[in-house]
């Protein structure tokens, strides 16, 4: 089995290659691939040296599987024709992800479907996995009908250079920190990723502004959408708000949801401590809940603050927190494969 990471120098490419040597998957062969700004530089899998390739037209021949994260262009352009010849391709971007006939699959919550896939699988957006985790099962216990979400996501989200611009903006601003009381905002760092200072701020933007001008951001769009794709639930009313934090891993995410039925936060947490891929932590007497901090780095997606609304027993509220890296977009689409070759 030969398989392929496409988009292996990025964030999420990085991380695809350290989970197929940590969960052992079983390949024979593992192919670095990129853009034709990185060929010819050496990575290392399993102990021996790799040599990134560029990912010409024809980068499918020979590959079974190939685990895809190099942006929705480099996805529309070159997963199709891969698909067709056979490679199957799990794809982190939003290219496919509203295509009816692509399955849109979070391993814990909707394996089902990928029945009858035709080599085009998509993987969540990494908040919508973040929220989806403990939503799925409660939404089996207890129906879901109504949704609102806030999500403080962090730089990398964005991809490494993500990551870079908080630090750069972070060392721009080192010893002037008193200044920022009454700063000159023309004059603080604003780099290309963020577009704004993301330094000791946040940015209630995440990508753009939905240009059929409903104020949403195409972000929020998406974190519907995928979330009633996923649910199988097309009517679910879902209000998202898409924050960037100055956080280098680990989105958060603040959810209201409204149930079909009345329940109490002690049955929402007999559910969730009983759901895969979740891990409760929530105590408040002991100050224990979920921070992105925390997440960076872990499988599961973290689930705390679970409360119920003041005036409302049919509705709870909980904080979730998860590796936008790891469960967010890598693991799950490395979950999704060894789901694909298990079959
Ligand atoms: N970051 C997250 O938390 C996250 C979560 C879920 C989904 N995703 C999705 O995953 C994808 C990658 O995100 P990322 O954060 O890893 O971005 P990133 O750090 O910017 O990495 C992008 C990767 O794509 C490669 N690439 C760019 N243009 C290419 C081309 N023309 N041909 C072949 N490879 C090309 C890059 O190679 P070079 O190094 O050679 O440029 C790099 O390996 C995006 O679609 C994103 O929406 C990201």
């Amino acid at each position: 089995m030969r398989v392929a990471v496409l988009g292996a120098t990025g964030a999420v490419g990085r991380t695809m290659r350290a989970l197929l040597e940590e969960r052992d998957f079983p390949l024979d062969e593992f192919v670095p691939l990129a853009s034709a700004r990185s060929e010819g530089m050496r990575l290392e899998f399993r102990g021996d040296p790799v040599t990134v390739r560029a990912a010409g037209e024809q980068w499918f021949e020979g590959i079974d599987l190939a685990l895809v994260s190099a942006g929705g262009a480099v996805a529309r352009r070159l997963l199709p024709g891969a698909a067709r010849a056979g490679t199957i391709c799990i794809d982190n971007s939003p290219a496919f992800r509203m295509d009816p006939g692509v399955p849109l699959v979070i391993p814990e919550i909707n394996p089902e479907a990928l029945d009858g896939h035709h080599n085009l699988i998509a993987n969540g957006n990494c908040t919508a996995i973040t929220a989806l985790m403990p939503l799925g099962p409660l939404h089996r216990a207890f129906g879901l009908t109504f949704l609102v979400t806030s999500s403080y996501q962090s730089v990398s989200g964005a991809g490494w250079k993500g990551v870079t611009e908080l630090a750069e903006q972070i060392e721009k601003l080192r010893g002037q920190e008193e200044s920022l009381a009454h700063p000159d905002v023309d004059a603080l760092p604003a780099g290309e990723v963020m577009g704004r200072t993301i330094a000791y701020n946040v940015v209630p933007r995440v990508e753009r502004f939905d240009p059929e001008g409903s104020g949403f951001t195409t972000e929020e769009l998406k974190l519907g959408n995928e979330i009633r794709k996923i649910l199988g639930t097309p009517d679910l009313p879902v209000t998202a708000t898409a924050v960037r934090v100055p956080v280098a891993v680990g989105h958060g995410v603040s959810v209201y949801a409204r149930f079909s039925r009345a329940v109490t936060p002690a049955e929402a947490r007999d559910v969730l401590d009983a759901a895969p891929g979740v891990t409760v932590m929530d105590d408040p007497s002991s100050d224990v809940f979920p921070t992105p901090i925390d997440a960076a780095g872990r499988d599961d997606v973290l689930v705390g603050r679970i409360r119920q609304t003041m005036d409302d027993d049919h509705a709870l509220a909980f904080f979730a927190a998860g590796d936008n890296l790891r469960k967010g977009a890598a693991l799950n689409a490395v979950q999704i494969a060894e789901l694909v070759v298990n079959r």
